[in-house]
């Protein structure tokens, strides 16, 4: 399927030092894409790059904190003025503290929106500027969550912060159609990461999984499709939408 290829094209993947970001940072580079891989944690950059480069791959990393706009800027200026980039994996985000809508205090508040929602702003911001300045295409995936389109227990924040990601992804869609750029969300369900592996490692985590109606959490792997299918010319015609893949939590009944 020649259209799902990345041949010849740069994708920048943010949050690529562990989890999702560093398995989509895998698919991409085996799609045929050079990938730049992007976070705050330097030594495990450094084991995703050399994983895919000896695998026969084109990685690098670029040192990179969504919440810091100055470093974002001067991260984004040098890719820029290093190649440029014709993908944008918007892909960091953090959970926060599961804690009660009455218990929530300014600090937990803004750290999730704070990574979730403006870190993707930013990312998202400097991407079309880049793209616009350049005159070049550019495509862009926002991973939002199956919680940007429903209510999750304990996690107020999280859930504003990804509804905002959807709507976001909407709004810069419209806007930038004229510019040649496709902006899409994917919206996992639930996959085994470092940012649910406590949780799900519980009684109440393993009591909630039986509750999606394919009784597990997704694999990585099963995001595969769907992500190729945004990030490539296969997805040519989809611009401000969202594929949710959540082995159906989405319609399940309460
Ligand atoms: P993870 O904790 O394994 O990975 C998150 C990545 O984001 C890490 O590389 C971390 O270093 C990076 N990151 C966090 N704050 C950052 C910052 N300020 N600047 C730069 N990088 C930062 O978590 P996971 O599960 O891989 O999550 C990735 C994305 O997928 C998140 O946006 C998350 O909300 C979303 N997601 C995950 C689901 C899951 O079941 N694992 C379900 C739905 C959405």
């Amino acid at each position: 399927m020649p259209a799902f290829r990345l041949d010849g094209k740069t994708a920048l993947v943010t949050g690529a030092s562990s989890g999702l970001g560093a398995h989509f940072a895998r698919v991409l580079a085996n799609a045929g894409a050079a990938v730049v891989l992007a976070a705050r944690r330097q030594e495990q950059l450094a084991e995703q790059v050399a994983a895919i480069n000896d695998a026969g791959g084109s990685a690098r990393a670029l040192t990179l904190d969504v919440t810091d706009p100055d470093g974002v800027q001067q991260a984004m200026s040098a890719l820029s003025a290093d190649g440029g980039f014709d993908v944008l994996i918007n892909n960091a985000g953090i959970a926060g503290e599961p804690k009660k809508f009455l218990d929530t205090d300014e600090d937990d508040w803004q750290r999730v929106v704070d990574t979730n929602l403006n870190g993707a702003w930013r990312m998202a911001r400097e991407a079309a500027r880049h793209w616009v300045a350049h005159g070049t295409p550019g495509v862009m995936v926002n991973v939002a969550s199956i919680y940007g389109l429903r209510t999750g227990a304990l996690k107020v924040a999280y859930n504003v912060s990804k509804t905002g990601v959807i709507q976001l992804t909407r709004s810069m869609a419209i806007e930038l159609v004229r510019n040649d750029i496709r902006v899409n969300a994917l919206c996992p369900g639930w996959f085994l990461t470092a940012l649910n592996a406590d949780y799900f490692a519980t009684e109440s985590g393993q009591r909630y999984t039986r509750t999606i109606p394919m009784k597990r959490l997704g694999t990585m792997e099963e995001l595969d499709g769907p992500l190729l299918l945004l990030a490539s010319d296969a997805g040519s015609y989809m611009t401000g939408t969202e594929i949710t893949v959540d082995g159906g939590i989405a319609h399940a009944p309460i």
